[in-house]
């Protein structure tokens, strides 16, 4: 039998960090069992006669920074040809991403697109969460501005975020008697001309806001990221520390609610984040906090993932 074929697809491997680096972290995972690891970038995906194509190189591992990566000539090859195509490129979801997706929808005709791209596109990572009002905190999508503030003064405190954001981008706090509250919701909703989602202000943001990663629709393991300094966010990008934390019965809850329907969608490998019990995100496009929970509690998620995939692989 030959050997298993990977293709990740994914930023620029020179300006990932090694240690880091959740893609990194399954590449490494792959190699490690004799796998053949491949590596492209979106930009070199392309069609051909019907077939989803990209040029791409093979990719030599090694976790040590700067010297991470010994690429190999660069090869044209269809997608399929991989047994499992592995979508790791970062966000923004914008439509060059789902322009991507449509390319990874014919190779998932093929072979294993980890995650499927339908799902990439059906599950918005704020938006999805809204089908399960138990589970979400108490929210409002609209453009309507006098809707947002109308929502503010019901609650007193409230998050207003762009529904295409991450990183904690645009997201702010905002309170009813905040004298910007006018402001940040014309430059929010760019002058009435687009939906936000506004959601009940959770005091335990301030404790930490839980990644809970959930593989083929179980929760596998937790960290929590705890804001820093003045920042309300829980973002890494926005300066947050990474602590351990446990998978917990109302984790266990919404992944029993959400986790079949991830599942069946092809969504093998998912980060929720859930603010004191609550859902706020379900990330298909590329979660990460491997590297963190791995050495947190001494498990290699890398692998249950990559076992999860190789099972699904051999399943079709
Ligand atoms: N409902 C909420 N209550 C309190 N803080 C929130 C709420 N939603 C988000 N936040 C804070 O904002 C940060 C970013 O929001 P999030 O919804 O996770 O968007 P992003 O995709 O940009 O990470 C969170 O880590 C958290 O600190
Ligand atoms: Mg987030």
């Amino acid at each position: 039998m030959s050997t298993t074929r990977h293709i990740f697809v994914m930023d620029p491997i020179e300006s990932i960090r090694v240690d880091k680096d959740s893609t990194f972290a399954l590449m490494l995972e792959a190699q490690r069992r004799g796998h053949e690891v491949l590596y492209g970038l979106v930009e070199d995906l392309y069609m051909r006669k019907g077939v989803a194509r990209s040029v791409v190189r093979t990719a030599h591992l090694e976790p040590v920074q700067g010297a991470h990566a010994r690429l190999g000539e660069p090869q044209d090859m269809a997608l399929a040809d991989a047994d499992i195509v592995w979508m790791r490129k970062d966000p923004p979801f914008d439509m060059g991403y789902i322009f991507n997706t449509y390319l990874l929808d014919l190779a998932a005709q093929q072979t294993l697109v980890v995650n499927h791209p339908a799902g990439l596109r059906a599950f918005n990572e704020k938006a999805w969460a809204m089908a399960f009002p138990a589970l979400v905190p108490e929210s409002l999508i609209t453009q309507d501005q006098p809707r947002l503030r109308a929502f503010a003064d019901e609650l007193g405190a409230v998050v207003v975020k762009p529904l295409d954001g991450n990183g904690g981008e645009g997201v702010f706090v905002l309170r009813s008697d905040d004298p910007n509250i006018g402001v940040i919701l014309e430059t929010s909703t760019r002058h009435g001309r687009r939906k936000v989602l506004a959601q009940r202000y959770l005091p335990e943001a301030r404790q930490g806001d839980k990644r809970v990663i959930v593989i083929d629709g179980e929760p596998r393991g937790a960290c929590l990221r705890v804001p820093s300094g003045v920042d309300h966010r829980g973002n890494i990008h926005a300066g947050a520390r990474v602590v351990p934390a446990v998978v917990d019965d109302r984790d266990r809850e919404i992944c029993a609610a959400i986790g079949p329907m991830l599942r069946d969608a092809g969504q093998i490998f998912v980060g929720i984040d859930v603010i004191g019990g609550w859902l706020t995100e379900v990330n298909v496009t590329s979660p990460t906090c491997l590297h963190e929970i791995d050495a947190f509690d001494r498990v290699n998620l890398e692998g249950e993932i990559l076992d999860a995939a190789l099972a699904r692989r051999r399943a079709s």
